[in-house]
């Protein structure tokens, strides 16, 4: 993609907006970082981003779907496309260990997945945009969202509440922080980006009696034993082993005493996958396994399955688009292809399903100065450097996409 004269200056100025505002960007991120929020407790969150937006002078609609926020930059050059970022601004419960200025005032809430650099990256956006807003033909919808981590409900009840509509847009992008990665990089993908993510409790029910007489009793945590083993085999024998699935049980309880064999276990677990069919398919072969085991030995089961939230699925063309303005940013060197999705899931993936729309990851790491650590953990840091490469990719993608929207045929890399 080559830039003709007018893209080479707006590019020139997105740069300068962008140093221009690289103190202010980290002084957010840092005050976000000290103040995190639990999913749907994102209150003063929400206020900090609406009183950032509604000083650069734009049009905000607050309490969209909770505490999320809609902010429009509209272009002075006239109607046209509508291209919209999306940051998700909730925390974790988790205790911040880190030993920095900026770490977490709230006991056991912590940003250990990075929403306060996606938050303060938006509002840099934000900010350069703003800037130049006059040299834009189109508009910019930037969707702020609560409650991606522990209820997963921000993305649907953010449509639900229209954040997709007045204007519509033609494509939507995201990021995400990736300690996998240097800053100064991105690592992108068309196609399936991150799994779906499905949970089922399960209550297995036997009969109870004396311990010395397990004959005249079902023994329901042997039941669940075998539930769990038998449950295994799906993934490595009734599934194509082409169709990637995880299921995992995460929780199980049963049993009130030493010589009571127990009439009743109850499990809980998540399911993986990244199609479809795999996503179906699993749903009828763990009732059948669960049914096969309980009923064959005399016992019985309730089970509660629930489909979560779907896989993200990058589009071809927003993907490209995001690839093509990164290297403008940083290089060609500094943009990487990710060759496997990830099994973890993202809600972004309910606005994907609306819209062409594609998530990408933002290097976040500096193994020089030690920050290494993972997504969701206690001393989970990311070199701010990250934050510049996140507000010039985004604003450049923006007007990429208000200018020339979305090709049709990808070209030759
Ligand atoms: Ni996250």
């Amino acid at each position: 993609m080559k830039k003709s004269k007018a893209e080479a200056e707006i590019f020139g100025a997105i740069l300068e907006g962008a140093d221009a505002v690289k103190e202010r960007v980290l002084e957010l991120r840092r005050e976000l970082h000290s103040c995190p929020e639990l999913s749907g407790e994102e209150e003063k969150t929400s206020n900090l981003v609406a009183g950032v937006l509604e000083g650069l002078g734009l049009e905000i609609r607050r309490n969209v779907g909770g505490h999320g926020i809609i902010a429009l930059i509209r272009g002075g050059a006239g109607e046209g496309r509508t291209m919209a970022l999306r940051a998700d601004m909730d925390a974790l419960p988790i205790q911040d260990l880190k030993e920095v200025d900026y770490a977490s005032d709230v006991p056991g809430v912590m940003h250990a997945c990075g929403h306060d650099v996606h938050t303060s990256v938006l509002l840099g956006t934000a900010m350069v945009l703003a800037s130049i807003k006059d040299r834009l033909k189109g508009t910019v919808k930037l969707v702020f969202q609560p409650s991606e981590e522990r209820s997963i409900t921000g993305a649907s009840m953010m449509i639900e509440d229209g954040a997709l509509k007045d204007p519509e847009p033609g494509a939507i992008v995201a990021l995400h922080c990736f300690p996998e990665m240097e800053a100064g990089t991105i690592a992108h993908k068309a196609g399936i980006m991150t799994a779906s993510a499905d949970k089922f409790k399960v209550v297995v029910l036997g009969k109870s009696g004396h311990a010395s007489r397990p004959h005249q009793c079902v023994d329901a945590i042997l039941l669940a034993s075998l539930v769990v083993n038998a449950i295994q085999h799906i993934v490595s024998r009734r599934t194509d082993p082409l169709h990637h699935a995880v299921i995992s049980i995460g929780t199980i309880q049963g049993g009130t005493a030493l010589n009571v064999i127990a009439d009743r276990v109850e499990m809980e677990g998540t399911v993986r996958t990244l199609s479809k069919d795999a996503r179906l398919k699993i749903r009828a072969l763990v009732e059948d396994t669960i049914r096969g085991v309980t009923e064959g030995m005399g016992g019985g089961y309730e089970l509660d399955y629930q489909f979560g939230t779907p896989a993200v699925v990058n589009d071809t063309a927003v993907d490209w688009l995001i690839s093509r303005c990164a290297t403008h940013v940083i290089g060609e060197d500094n943009v990487v292809t990710m060759p496997d999705p990830k099994m973890g899931a993202e809600d972004f993936a309910y606005f994907t399903e609306k819209v062409p729309g594609a998530l990408f990851r933002l290097g976040t790491s500096n193994k020089a100065k030690g920050l290494t650590a993972k997504l969701h953990s206690p001393d989970f840091d990311v070199d701010e450097k990250a934050l510049e490469v996140g507000v010039k990719t985004l604003s450049w993608l923006s007007v990429c996409y208000l200018i020339r929207g979305l090709p049709t045929v990808i070209p030759c890399p």
